[in-house]
């Protein structure tokens, strides 16, 4: 685990400003492994480092996983002047400075959004060289036939340059309405747009996984929850 700065450790776990963190630090009550820290910018290892406040050990993490059901209507963004964000969604014990969804979802999509403050890990999953699936169950307004599926299979060129890797097509539905697709990129409008290419249109949009790890069918919409180690494992798991 790398050494991280322990004002940075400090605002992350809770609703201290970093002004705060240095006004505790000049009246010596923030302790290192039993001495006073002097310098907000000192660095700690909280694998092993004890950090303490008036002489009681801080639970420190170095970031925070959320998972959220985003419903319709709310924004993939950390924040706006005029719309409801995500991050708007996450109740004041879960909150921390920085946090930002890992991939967005349309407005009017719904489903699962992680929100996290781990740049590194969000990269990770997103990177299509990762091959980490996003899973979505499409309502169509037109029956998908088979030639279709195996355009979306072998992945797409669109007119104006863009690619569209390939794609995992399942239909679910009797009319061939309701599709789950399976992909490992997240371009602008991705889904409705490889549906477009092949004469369709999305009516309906719902992100279900992350890697192999299930939206929680306990969140209803608008309600998050943190991850745990197992679940963060789940999602890098292919
Ligand atoms: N593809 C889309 O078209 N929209 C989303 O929100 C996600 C994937």
């Amino acid at each position: 685990m790398a050494k991280e700065r322990i004002d940075k450790l400090l605002a992350g776990a809770g609703t201290r400003s970093r002004r705060d963190i240095k006004e505790l630090v000049r009246q010596r009550r923030i302790t290192l492994n039993g001495e006073a820290v002097t310098d907000a910018g000192q660095k700690a290892d909280i694998s092993h480092d004890i950090v303490c406040l008036d002489g009681t050990p801080l639970a420190l993490k170095a970031h925070i996983y959320i998972m959220l059901h985003k419903p319709a209507g709310v924004v993939s963004a950390s924040s706006s002047d005029c719309e409801k964000t995500v991050v708007d969604l996450v109740p004041a014990d879960l909150r921390r400075t920085g946090l930002f969804p890992a991939g967005r979802l349309d407005k009017d999509t719904t489903g699962f959004v992680l929100i996290t403050d781990d740049g590194a890990f969000a990269h990770r999953i997103l990177s299509p060289k990762n091959h980490i699936e996003k899973t979505y169950i499409a309502v169509l307004e037109h029956p998908l036939c088979t030639a279709d599926i195996a355009v979306l299979e072998q992945g797409l060129l669109l007119r104006n340059g863009t690619r569209f890797l390939p794609a995992s097509v399942q239909i679910l539905s009797e009319d061939a309405k309701q599709v789950q697709v399976k992909i490992c990129e997240g371009k602008y409008h991705q889904i409705k747009r490889m549906f477009s290419a092949v004469g369709n249109c999305v009516t309906a949009l719902r992100r279900t996984h992350m890697g192999a790890l299930e939206l929680d069918s306990a969140l209803s919409p608008g309600a998050c929850r943190e991850l745990t180690q197992a679940e963060l494992a789940l999602i890098l798991q292919k």
